[in-house]
């Protein structure tokens, strides 16, 4: 099996060192299907301040790199590898000696705020004690504290509201506070997995406007996991695709997005709307789906739906190189990345699915799976990002007041909740 054993994870040397390291994490679940190879060498890098995106669809490892990050893998886990904050080894640790290190320099948010809020006590006291956890400062000064974090996040009336239930609010409240626990050590990471998932997509965009407040008022560094490309444009300074257990392409939000250089990437843009067009533009979202995590992979993982595959991505897997510029941290795992890289998109057919005008165009491909690179368009900029939602420059954060109001008693936003995971 090819790791993603590399130097720089993509990732500029800063002054001091990143924050925190993973290096070829692999983490294994015995079943009785047989083992899950649920992350097969996964690399990466997190400096100070800095906002790293992973993403990928369902399945592809996000969540267990993340929860193998914070020890919070099933018992059933198989680790190998490293992971490091600040030079200190954190995978195999037991509970008690991650205590220090986990809510107070690293904190996580998690997509159900329902599940990391207590629905017995008050928000207030959930904030509180989160301080108290890492703080040596009295219950009311932690209350006092909780009121100014609620505050910070843009609960309005924090004063009244800090006595409320978690269920007094609706979701996208419930997710401020969750956020307002995140940020109440005064973290130096912040891993956060599909935040806004659970949210209609106008609350989306307040929640993720918060969570980039919280960045702006920690410094934190971010690890922010979606399968949603139009968040990570909004937040990311880099972006990590995964497929099948791997990173399969690192490099700058502008290298995934007008640069890409592997199919799965492309296959990821072509199924986001453009803002850079008359809305004609046909989705091209990638047939098929993911291969079965049991037992091990031949050749490139992405091969069954890849328009480019020919013998060789069928007999060996291809290793995460550098692509592009030879100063580039841009990596991809394709046997054909620079070309691909330069023949840009489209390379997957577009679909028919919202268009009275039949079936997209058939998919240019020659007899042995190689698309004519005379005939690939230039990539364009362009892609729709969450709404009311981008990359705001220093002196431009503001805090959103919520608007919505929760009625007690109210089933919150089960509707909402993602059937899937
Ligand atoms: N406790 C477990 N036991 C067995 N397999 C597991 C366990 N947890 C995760 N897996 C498997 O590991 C693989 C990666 O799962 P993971 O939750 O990391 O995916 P993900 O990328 O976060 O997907 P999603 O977008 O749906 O959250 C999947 O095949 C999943 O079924
Ligand atoms: S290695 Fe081959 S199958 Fe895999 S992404 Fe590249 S072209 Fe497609
Ligand atoms: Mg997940």
């Amino acid at each position: 099996m090819a790791t993603t054993a590399f130097d720089q994870a993509g990732a500029p040397a800063r002054a001091g060192g990143p924050l925190l390291v993973v290096e070829d994490l692999e983490v294994d679940f015995k079943t009785a299907e047989g083992t899950v190879h649920a992350v097969r060498g996964v690399s990466l890098r997190l400096n100070p301040g800095e906002v790293l995106g992973i993403v990928g669809e369902s399945g592809s490892g996000k969540s267990v790199t993340a929860m193998a990050t914070m020890g919070l893998l099933a018992r059933s886990a198989v680790t190998r590898g490293s992971v490091r904050y600040r030079n200190e080894e954190l995978l195999h640790r037991r509970e008690k000696q991650l205590m220090p290190v986990r809510g107070k320099a690293i904190s996580m948010i998690f997509q159900d705020p329902m599940t990391s809020l207590n629905p017995v006590y008050s928000v207030g006291w959930q904030i509180a004690e989160a301080i108290r956890a890492h703080q040596d400062v009295s219950k009311e000064e932690a209350m006092r504290l909780a009121i100014e974090l609620l505050r910070k996040v843009g609960i309005p009336n924090p004063e009244e509201r800090v006595t409320s239930y978690p269920h007094e609010f609706s979701g996208g409240m419930r997710q401020r506070v969750v956020i307002a626990i995140a940020i109440a050590n005064n973290p130096e990471v912040i891993l956060a997995d599909e935040p806004t998932t659970a949210l209609d997509v106008t609350v989306q965009a307040q929640v993720l406007e918060t969570l980039r407040t919280a960045l702006q008022v920690t410094h934190a560094a971010l690890l922010l996991i979606t399968h949603d490309l139009g968040v990570i444009a909004g937040l990311a300074d880099r972006v990590l695709v995964m497929y099948a257990g791997r990173a399969v392409e690192v490099g700058t939000v502008d290298d995934i997005f007008y640069r890409p250089a592997m199919p799965y990437t492309i296959g990821l843009l072509g199924s986001l709307p453009r803002v850079d067009t008359d809305g004609s533009e046909l989705l091209r979202p990638i047939p098929g789906s993911p291969p079965s995590m049991v037992g091990e992979i031949a050749g490139c993982p992405f091969a069954p739906r890849c328009p480019r595959a020919v013998d060789i991505c069928w007999e060996s897997e291809p290793a995460l190189v550098p692509v592009g510029a030879a100063a580039s941290p841009h990596l991809s795992a394709c046997h054909f990345a620079e070309e691909v890289m330069r023949a840009g998109e489209p390379l997957f057919a577009a679909t028919s699915a919202d268009t009275e005008t039949g079936p997209g165009p058939e998919l240019d491909v020659d007899t042995d799976g190689h698309r004519p690179e005379h005939d690939m368009p230039s990539p364009e900029p362009g892609y729709v990002l969450a709404e009311g939602f981008g990359r705001a420059g220093p002196g431009e954060y503001e805090i959103p007041l919520m608007e919505e109001e929760a009625r007690p008693g109210e089933e919150p936003d089960a509707s909402r909740h993602r059937e899937e995971t």
